[in-house]
Order: structure tokens, then sequence, then C-alpha cells
């Protein structure tokens, strides 16, 4: 009875040693700001620099304090010194420009990692070159072991696709898969043919090519789905691979000041679904129970799981700690523009029959949207034709209107090439274009090449007209299909100058600085439900922030001019 009245009267004082702060009005979160700040003060002030936040509310400031790892307030100097607590640690920026944590809305996390301790076929400029990288790779293996690895884009070397008999000579003794840079395509070597059942009358798989030369014979490049012929062969990574993987990539990213990825999880249509599972449980859990996830994740599963999703977001909600997070499901509606399988209403130039694949039964993927949007999950489906973008459109309206109006987010990954009229469906429909800025660099000459000047021209990478009309871009890499790396993305979408150009690629399609930072910070983190806990630097944020080398923002938009200083995560120091 006494120890209660103790209690009450104990809470009372407070009350009322808090009435002389802002407690306007029963206003709890003011009420609870005020404790939190006054009381407790700050472990971190950042000052005497430029913070861009992107939070509207107040763009720019000179300081912030941090408390726990969240932001508690932001504003001049004057504003913030005086909250230091007891042994607060002070970041001076000496003039330098902070801003937001990178976000990467697309990213294929484990596999990226995987690939960086393979064959790195990504600078290759040649043919030559090509089979000198192969030849160095194969000289240590073991007979029969697998040599794996990827990243090549023969648009670099005219077009030429790679064949199994570049490499077979120098291979003899072991079975080769290197994918394309888009992972849409890959080469196998004959060896890899054979063991993988391959042969000139071999049925190709639904929503695949397998190449064959004129005289039937397979030439090694197997297309979309028909790469898990060769992929059901290759032995499973283990588990202490996919480890260092998730290691590896997250060094890399912290060192661009990548501070959160969204896991696309699969990588292409038709690998097993269960791996993003497996990544789940076997790498990404074991990370944070021992301490060792250094960036956020947000996690996209495969959409014929989505009742698996939904049964782990009743049990534990999307927030599995201050690391990892559940997003939503992801589908695939056709392939790539490299590989000829993006889906248009127009056929590929001097292909008249190729208007690329429907990766998708799309009545089965109608379907399960509807199931999944239904149990209030996120869906996301990657289209980069501009068939495919609309059919994807169409579905999505559909969708809401059997399911009803609510804040869903839906978003289409890439949303690369749209027909006449379609930008601004992304607005009106309320639809998040993922898209991917660096992709034009390897992208552009082929576009032209493949769809035509005209076609390319008026509705590839249509950035600005999608901002026009209402949509929220969500900016990324799709790494390891291009490198993860923002301030290059921020650039491209600024300059649309892809190398060995002299002037824009349909210069109205340009953005400018401010919404080229949005898009890589607090429209991505919007885009996957995050943006109460990340994407600006606001009160109650976390403090993910990046220094940057940037004297002015002029050096932004100036290659090589401006690069990540250092990279902090919830308020601590990751990088370098
Ligand atoms: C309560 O206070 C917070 C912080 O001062 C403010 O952002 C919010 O708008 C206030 N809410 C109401 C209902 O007054
Ligand atoms: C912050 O500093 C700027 C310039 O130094 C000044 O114009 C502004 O009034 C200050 N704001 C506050 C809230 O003190
Ligand atoms: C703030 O940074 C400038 C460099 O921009 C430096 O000259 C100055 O000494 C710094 N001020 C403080 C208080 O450290
Ligand atoms: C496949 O076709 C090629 C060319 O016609 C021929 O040389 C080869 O023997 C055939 N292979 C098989 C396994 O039938
Ligand atoms: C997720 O959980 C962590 C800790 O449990 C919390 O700090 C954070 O605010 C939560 N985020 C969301 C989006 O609920
Ligand atoms: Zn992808």
């Amino acid at each position: 009875m006494s120890k209660l009245w103790l209690i009450i009267s104990a809470s009372l004082a407070l009350l009322l040693s808090f009435a002389s702060v802002p407690l306007l009005n029963n206003n709890l979160t003011g009420f609870f700001n005020a404790f939190s700040i006054d009381k407790l003060g700050a472990d971190l002030i950042v000052y005497n620099g430029t913070i861009y936040t992107s939070d509207d509310s107040l763009l720019y400031a000179e300081s912030m304090a941090i408390r726990y790892g969240r932001i508690i307030r932001v504003g001049n100097y004057s504003s913030i010194k005086d909250l230091a607590g007891p042994g607060c640690r002070e970041l001076n920026l000496k003039g330098k420009i902070v801003v937001p944590g990178f976000i990467d809305s697309h990213v294929h996390l484990i596999f990226g990692g995987l690939q960086m301790a393979r064959v790195e076929l990504r600078e290759v400029k040649t043919k030559d070159q090509f089979v000198n990288k192969v030849k160095e790779a194969v000289k240590n293996m073991k007979q029969g072991s697998w040599l794996l690895g990827g990243g090549w884009n023969n648009d670099f070397w005219g077009g030429e696709l790679p064949m199994a008999s570049w490499i077979d000579d120098i291979t003899p003794h072991n079975p080769v898969w290197l994918s394309r840079m888009d992972g849409h395509m890959g080469l196998a070597n004959t060896y890899a043919l054979k063991v993988a059942g391959i042969f000139n009358y071999t049925n190709e798989p639904e929503g695949g090519v397998i190449v064959k030369s004129n005289d039937n014979e397979p030439t090694g490049l197997l297309i979309d789905s028909a790469m898990k012929l060769i992929l059901s062969c290759i032995p499973e990574v283990s588990v202490e691979e996919r480890r260092e993987a998730l290691l590896r990539a997250s060094n890399l990213a912290l060192m661009r000041g990548v501070t959160t990825v969204v896991d696309m999880g699969r990588y292409f249509p038709g690998l097993a679904a269960e791996t993003s599972w497996e990544d789940y449980s076997d790498v990404y859990t074991w990370a944070d129970s021992f301490g060792k996830m250094l960036i956020r994740v947000c996690l996209f599963f495969p959409m014929e799981t989505w009742a698996r999703l939904h049964e782990h977001l009743n049990e534990a909600g999307p927030n599995i700690s201050e690391k990892i997070y559940f997003g939503g499901l992801k589908a695939f509606a056709d392939g790539s523009l490299g590989s000829n399988s993006a889906l248009f209403h127009e056929p590929y130039v001097g292909e008249p029959d190729n208007f690329g694949l429907e990766v998708a039964d799309m009545k089965g993927l109608h379907s399960m949207i509807v199931s999944a949007d239904k149990a209030g999950l996120q869906v996301t489906v990657h289209a980069i034709g501009d068939k495919a973008n609309s059919l994807l459109l169409d579905m999505y309206a559909s969708v809401v209107s059997r399911n009803g109006i609510r804040d869903r987010r839906f978003r289409i990954e890439h949303a690369q090439h749209l027909a006449p009229g379609t930008a601004s469906r992304f607005g009106e429909q309320a639809v998040v274009a993922s898209v991917q800025p660096d992709h034009m660099l390897d992208d552009a000459d082929s576009a032209i090449k493949k769809i035509g000047f005209e076609r390319a021209e008026k509705g590839s990478y249509l950035f600005q007209s999608l901002l026009a009309g209402g949509a929220t871009l969500a900016f990324g890499s799709d790494w390891p299909v291009a490198d993860i790396n923002p301030l290059r993305s921020m650039r491209t979408a600024i300059k649309r100058t892809p190398p060995g150009w002299e002037h824009p690629w349909a210069p109205s399609e340009c953005m400018n600085l401010d919404d080229a930072l949005k898009a890589h910070t607090i429209w991505a983190a919007y885009s996957c439900f995050l943006d109460k806990d990340i994407g600006s630097l606001s009160p109650g944020k976390l403090a993910d922030f990046v220094v940057v080398t940037a004297d002015s923002w002029e050096d932004f938009t100036t290659e090589g001019s401006v690069s990540v200083e250092a990279t902090y995560v919830g308020g601590n120091r990751a990088f370098p």
C-alpha cells in the first residue's frame, strides 16, 4: 500500500517537473520527446558542416544530436550543443556535407557477395579478355569442379554472343557456367552442357530458350528459365560461403555509403524459391545473432511463397530486429533487354517474330497477387519491356478493384521501357517505380540497336516523366547486375550521359540533385515501408548517415569528384 503510494507520488513529481517543458494540450509525443532530450542528453553530436536531411520540413541543417542510435534533434549548433550528455562524442564535419545513409532499393546481396569471389567478367571489353580470364581462373581448379562467375556484357565487344567453343579448349576438365551481367542469360561450356543433359533435341522449358546454331546444336547459351537446366546441376553453395558472401557484400555497401538494402533474393525466374528463405534462416539470422549485421536489410521473397511470409509476419511482425525487416513479395513478368527477352508491344529490330518472353503465367501471377495483397503483403514485380509494364499496371488496377483501396505501395522493379502515355499511370495508380539509373550506362547503345532510336529515346528510363506524373521513384543498382554505387547512380540520373556520349540521352528526362538524393533515401524508404525508421535525418529516426568528400553540391554531378568518407549506421561509424 505505502509502496504504491510512493510510486504514485514519485510519478506525479516527475510529471510536475516537466510541466515547464513544451507539454502542450496533453500532447504525449511532445512530452516524451522533451523527456528524452532534456533529461538523458545526446551521446553523439555532429556539427560544423552541411547536413542534407531529405526531410522537407528542414532540408538543411548544420548540426544534429543522436542518442542510442537515433536522432533526437536536428538544427543549428546553438540549439544542439546544450543537449550533450555525459561522455558525449563529437563529430566535427569541418565544413563537409552529410547525407542520409543511402538505401539501395534492389540488390541480390548474397548472390552478389558470392560473385565477388568468383570469375569477375564485368570489366571485360573483348573476346580475348574473356577467354583469358577464364583460362586464368581454371588454372588452379580441381578437375570436375565447377568454374562459376559472370558479369559479361557482349555489347562491349559489338554484340557477338559468346559460345561454348570460345572456352571449350581451355576448360576440357571442368564444367563452366558464366552468367551475363543481367542474370537473364548464361554461357555453359560443352562439359557443362553434357553434365546437364542438354543436347541437340533437348526440349526448352516454358519461358526459356536454349540457343542453337543453324544445324540445331546448342551453342552453350541458355536464356531465362532454360538456365535452370544447368543451375540444378551446380552443387549447392555451403552455408559458410553464403555467410562470408554477406559480410563481403555488406562491407562493399558501407564503402559506398549504403546503410540499407532491399534484398530481392532470387536472382532470376526459375531458381528455387527456397534459396531466399534459406538465406533468411541460415545467413541473416545467423549474422544478426552474432552481431554481424553491418547494414540493414529489407527482405523480399518469391511470390509463390506468399503464404509463408504471411505466416511469419503474423508471428513476428515485419520487424525482426533493428537490422532485419521483412519486406514483401517479388515476381517476374518478363526477361531482360540484354538477353532479348524483355516483353515489348513491338518486335526486336531484325527479329520480327521476337517480342520477348512472358516469363510468368499471367493468370497464375494475377491470382497470387490477389491473395498476397488481400493478406496485406507488399507486392513487387519485375517488368522491363513496355508491354510487361502495361500488363502489370492493368493487373495492379484489377487487384485494387477487387481488394479495395489501401496503402499497399505496389512496386514495379525496373520500369525500364514504357509505352507512350504509360509513365503517368504510375502516379495515378500510386505504383512505385523502382528504377536503376546505372543500367542506362550499359544499356543505352544496345537499347537503340534492339528497339530502334525512336522507341528507345521516347520510352526508356523516363524518370522525369514518372515524377511529373506523381510517381514515387526508388533508386537501386540491381547489384551485382550493376555496381552498388549510389553516388554514381545519382549522377547518372542527373546527367544521363552514357560512356562515349557527348549529349544526354533524352535530356528532358534528366533529374535534379535534390530529387536524385531523395530517390536514394526517403523515397526508397517509403517504397519498402521503412520511412518511419530511416530515409531522412529527422528526429526519432535511426542515425544512419554518410559523410561525403564534396566541397559543394556541384561536385555531386562531376565525375569522380565526390566519394564516401565515412558511413555511420545507428550513430556508429561502420566505414572506414
Ligand atoms: C505533438 O508534438 C509533436 C512534437 O512536438 C508534434 O510533431 C505533433 O504534431 C504534436 N501533435 C499534436 C496532435 O499536437
Ligand atoms: C540558424 O542559423 C541561421 C544562420 O546561421 C539563422 O538564419 C537561423 O535563424 C538560425 N535558426 C535558429 C532556429 O536559430
Ligand atoms: C569548422 O570547419 C571549418 C572548415 O570548414 C574550420 O575552419 C573551423 O575551424 C571549424 N570550426 C570549428 C569550431 O571546429
Ligand atoms: C548434334 O548436331 C550436330 C550438327 O548437326 C552433330 O554434328 C552432332 O553429332 C549432333 N549431336 C548429337 C548428340 O546428336
Ligand atoms: C523495429 O524494432 C526495433 C527494436 O525492436 C525498433 O527500435 C524499431 O523502431 C522498430 N521499427 C519499426 C519500423 O517498427
Ligand atoms: Zn534484380
